[in-house]
This record gives C-alpha cells, sequence and structure tokens, in this order.
C-alpha cells in the first residue's frame, strides 16, 4: 500500500520553488513510479495552449505512448471533460480506452486544476487488472492537489 501522505510531502518539496514546470512533473512521474509497486505508465497529459481541444503527452515513466488525446476521448480525454477522476478496473470494459501498451488492464487518471480549469491529467497505468481502488483515487487527488499548489501551470 502507498503511503500517499509521505507522496504527497516528497512532491510538494521535490516541485517546490522548481523554476521549470517540465523539470517538476519529470521528477514528479520519477517519484510515482518510484514509490507504487505494480505500476506500468506514470506521467502526465497537458492541455495545448495553442489547440484546447485536445491534451498532449507531458513528462512520464514508461513505454512510449501516444503523443494526442482529444477532450473526451480514451480514459484521460474524458477525466478532462467531466472533471473527475477515472478509475477504470478494466480498461477493455471502458469504451473508447485509447491502448497505448496492449499489456496494460487497468487505469486511473486525476485531473489538475489551475486557475479554476483543468490544465492536465495524471495518468497510471498497469499490468494487473483492477490494480487501483477508491483509497489510491482519494490518494492521488492528495498527490495533484499538493502539485496544484507548487507547480508554475
Ligand atoms: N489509456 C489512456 C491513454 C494514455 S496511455 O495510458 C499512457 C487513455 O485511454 O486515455
Amino acid at each position: 500500500m502507498t503511503d500517499y501522505a509521505l507522496l504527497a510531502a516528497q512532491a510538494r518539496a521535490l516541485c517546490e520553488g522548481c523554476p521549470s514546470w517540465v523539470a517538476a512533473l519529470a521528477n514528479a512521474s520519477a517519484l510515482v513510479m518510484e514509490s507504487m509497486d505494480d505500476v506500468s505508465w506514470a506521467g502526465f497529459y497537458l492541455v495545448d495552449e495553442s489547440d484546447s481541444t485536445r491534451l498532449l503527452l507531458g513528462p512520464f515513466q514508461g513505454k512510449v505512448a501516444c503523443v494526442e488525446i482529444a477532450r473526451g476521448r480514451g480514459v484521460c480525454g474524458t477525466a478532462w471533460e467531466q472533471d473527475a477522476t477515472q478509475l477504470v478496473p478494466d480498461v477493455h470494459a471502458f469504451p473508447g480506452h485509447i491502448a497505448c501498451d496492449s499489456a496494460s488492464r487497468s487505469e486511473i487518471v486525476v485531473p489538475i486544476h489551475a486557475n479554476g480549469r483543468v490544465v492536465a491529467v495524471l495518468d497510471l497505468d498497469s499490468t494487473s487488472p483492477a490494480r487501483f481502488d477508491e483509497a489510491d483515487a482519494r490518494g492521488l487527488e492528495g498527490l495533484v492537489a499538493s502539485l496544484e499548489e507548487v507547480v508554475a501551470w
């Protein structure tokens, strides 16, 4: 079980005062991968500043991934559109799931806010079915709350 209070505190310490959001999110994705078991991909998709209908791939750890995700598409685009955490125990049962890694079985995506709107999402994948539960959702939302405060979105 992940110690989410520790993870959020570590992320805050790592990212606070960081002069670059790219550097901050690169370290945050590495921290998540180091801290959590059975996670195959962890990273960020950010709303494209020049085309607000799509997310673009941001800093991550894991296999190469799709670069663009349209608003409302896949798990990430749904989290953005609905402004709600998406807890997906079986990716094959999620309509429109975008399979970047065919070995992926479960996923969780948490929206990230700045200035009152969604600016990015945190995306985690696992090759195990139902890897993430409500405790992970609340814990990752806590991590995101820390990142919202200290990253220069
Ligand atoms: N599965 C995601 C796409 C991103 S990859 O998991 C890294 C989705 O359906 O939005």
